[in-house]
């Protein structure tokens, strides 16, 4: 989750290029950042700040370095607390190795104790800390030599950046799991965990794949692939961050949620085909020779609550076998693989380390995989078999957003390829397949109307706001959004919220219930109306609050204390409604409890740890 930025002889005086790339890749990490550059006693001054970029900026501003070599770099703390001494670079006893590290050393506490034995003293607590000190007690007289001694040690994964005080124009990138790219022109080298970073600054970059190095040495390079010399050809970094401003928005969650009618709209004309009445995508023809009839869905937080909706659609209209998994988990288990089943992944980030570690389980078993994925050039998309892309365009900030809509659109459009091509039960006709289609595009005027609406969302914000605990009781395709928006709430208010299936109310939750609690229920003028108007009764019945949403007529005539009429749709699209109502609310109330929308506490946008 941190970033690693390295620039090497070009620009003088470069610190507000670096600050600016560094105010890029924040997203990624705001635990801490700092900025390095060789000095005229070649040695590192090195600028370190807890926090946000800001902080640093103040830091640095009345230094004037005159210096070719620079190095930055923001933290998420997977290791102790944010403290100035935990901060990166690390080094070791004498002073002389200075590394940065991004991801985690898991054998770090086995490697420490031995160093301790040793007698060596620790002056933090991170894992980098100990790959310091152990490159000094295998030091080599060559940096290079040093380093590929320490790499086996060390068990995953990591990106490194290692430079030593008596070599000062050498330099060392491993990458092995954690992302990487490099750029080297006329004697301009860059190393970045992220494209985004040097995206309008170059055009081409060299991905590294796991187990390389490369050595940078005065103004040459090798790269080393699992120790052998190796080339490497540069590509172009092919990504569409054009709208990665902020505009007039308060924030750039408030902006991404805005973008949502015209993403969908996009991906509308895009992958469906008017004039031979198809879905169009590439990755769907590489799916007809295969015989599916079995899908496991795998993804973590948000983009599995895609998943839990998309089953949902798959086994109703397609009547397909569906298991969803979470990543973090699914990589314990002993998974089944069979001919008629396949593996589908989704990130919106593209670098999710939970995710890209059950994708590598199941390639290893050689199965079927198809991505789902928001950005040219990722690791995952680089990695799989089939993929098919999101064009979400760039989600900036940390809360998920317009990725999560994207997401549910892209699969309600597998479950109708499914449907019309795999399922033998009960196939699309030609007519389902047009209504279909023709209510999906009526959704991003809908979600325009919600969005004109704001202000009355705002309103009902300002009378919810001061309340502890939130509880989601919805049911049926709803209940995959419930889960979603408990987690916007807790995510950037953190207040505590839970989802539930409503049907399991009076099951036991109903013992949580108190005055401090609004439920939140969803009752739309369907089949499971009365059902969930039972539910809110119960709730009533004990005289607690609620908060009732409702495309229905009579909606104010079920007595609940707040509303929000919704428009009306059919049942299959009410998800994609009732996911930006609230995505509003969780915004708004956070921006009332005077939060930081785009970075909340402890979090980070993409995690590249386990
Ligand atoms: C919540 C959120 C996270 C991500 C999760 C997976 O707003 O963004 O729960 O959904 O970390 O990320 P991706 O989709 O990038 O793999």
């Amino acid at each position: 989750m941190c970033w690693i930025f390295g620039y090497k002889w070009v620009k003088k005086n470069a610190q507000n290029i670096l600050l600016n790339w560094l105010r890029k890749l924040e997203y990624r990490g705001y635990d801490s950042a700092w900025i390095a550059v060789w000095n005229e006693k070649w040695d590192f001054s090195i600028v370190k700040a807890k926090w946000k970029i800001s902080n640093l900026a103040s830091e640095i501003e009345n230094e004037k370095w005159d210096f070719n070599f620079w190095i930055s770099h923001t933290r998420w703390a997977t290791h102790w607390w944010v403290a100035l001494e935990n901060c990166h670079p690390h080094t070791d006893s004498k002073w002389k190795f200075t590394i940065v590290h991004n991801w985690i050393i898991e054998n770090f506490s086995k490697l420490k104790k031995d160093l301790v034995e040793k007698w060596y003293k620790f002056y933090g607590e991170t894992d980098t800390e100990v790959i310091a000190k152990l490159l000094e007690e295998n030091f080599d007289w060559d940096l290079f030599i040093t380093v590929e001694k320490v790499l086996p040690k060390l068990e995953w994964a990591f990106a490194l950046l290692v430079m030593h005080k008596d070599f000062p124009w050498d330099i060392v990138w491993v990458k092995y799991w954690s992302p990487l790219v490099f750029w080297e022109q006329k004697w301009e080298f860059y190393f970045s965990s992220d494209i985004w970073a040097l995206w309008g600054v170059i055009e081409n970059v060299i991905y590294l794949e796991d187990w390389d190095l490369v050595f940078v040495k005065w103004d040459e390079f090798i790269i080393k692939s699992e120790w052998k010399l190796t080339q490497k050809p540069f590509e172009k970094i092919d990504i569409d961050l054009t709208v990665a401003e902020k505009w007039d928005f308060k924030h750039f969650m408030l902006k991404e949620i805005f973008e949502q009618p015209e993403i969908l709209r996009r991906l509308y004309w895009w992958r469906i085909d008017w004039e031979e009445n198809k879905l169009v995508a590439n990755a769907l023809q590489e799916l007809e020779h295969l015989s599916i009839k079995k899908i496991t869905f795998v993804a973590c937080w948000t983009s599995y609550h895609a998943w839990l909706l998309g089953a949902y659609w798959l086994e109703n209209f397609a009547w397909m076998d569906v298991k969803v998994e979470v990543a973090s988990e699914f990589i314990f288990k002993n998974f089944n693989v069979s001919k008629d089943r396949l593996f589908i992944f989704i990130s919106q980030s593209w670098e999710t380390a939970d995710t890209i570690e059950a994708l590598k389980l199941v390639k290893e078993r050689w199965w079927n995989t198809f991505w789902i994925v928001n950005v040219v050039g990722s690791t995952i998309s680089r990695m799989t078999d089939t993929w098919m892309f999101l064009r979400a365009w760039t989600e900036v900030w940390v809360a998920s957003t317009k990725a999560f809509t994207a997401q549910c659109w892209i699969i309600f459009l597998l479950a109708l390829y499914f449907w019309k091509n795999k399922n033998s039960e009960k196939n699309l006709s030609h007519k389902e397949f047009l209504e279909k289609i023709s209510d999906l595009k009526k959704i991003p005027n809908i979600l325009e109307k919600i969005l004109w609406d704001f202000e009355k969302i705002k309103n009902i914000s300002k009378k919810i706001f001061k309340y502890q605990n939130f509880f989601f009781l919805w049911r049926h395709y709803q209940l995959p959004i419930a889960y979603e928006s408990s987690l916007k709430l807790k995510e950037i208010s953190y207040l505590h919220s839970e989802a539930y299936p409503a049907g399991e109310l009076k099951h036991w939750p109903l013992a949580l219930i108190d005055e401090d609690f609004i439920s939140v229920i969803f009752a739309p003028n369907d089949s499971f109306l009365n059902q969930n108007i039972s539910a809110m009764q119960e709730i009533k019945a004990r005289k607690w609050k609620v908060l009732l949403i409702s495309d229905s007529d009579e909606i104010e005539d079920f007595w609940a204390d707040f509303t929000i009429k919704i428009p009306e749709i059919s049942e299959d699209f009410y998800p994609f409604l009732t996911t930006i109502v609230w995505q509003l609310l969780s915004y708004e109330i956070a921006d009332l409890l005077w939060k930081d929308i785009d970075k909340p506490r402890n979090l980070a946008k993409s995690v590249t740890v386990k």
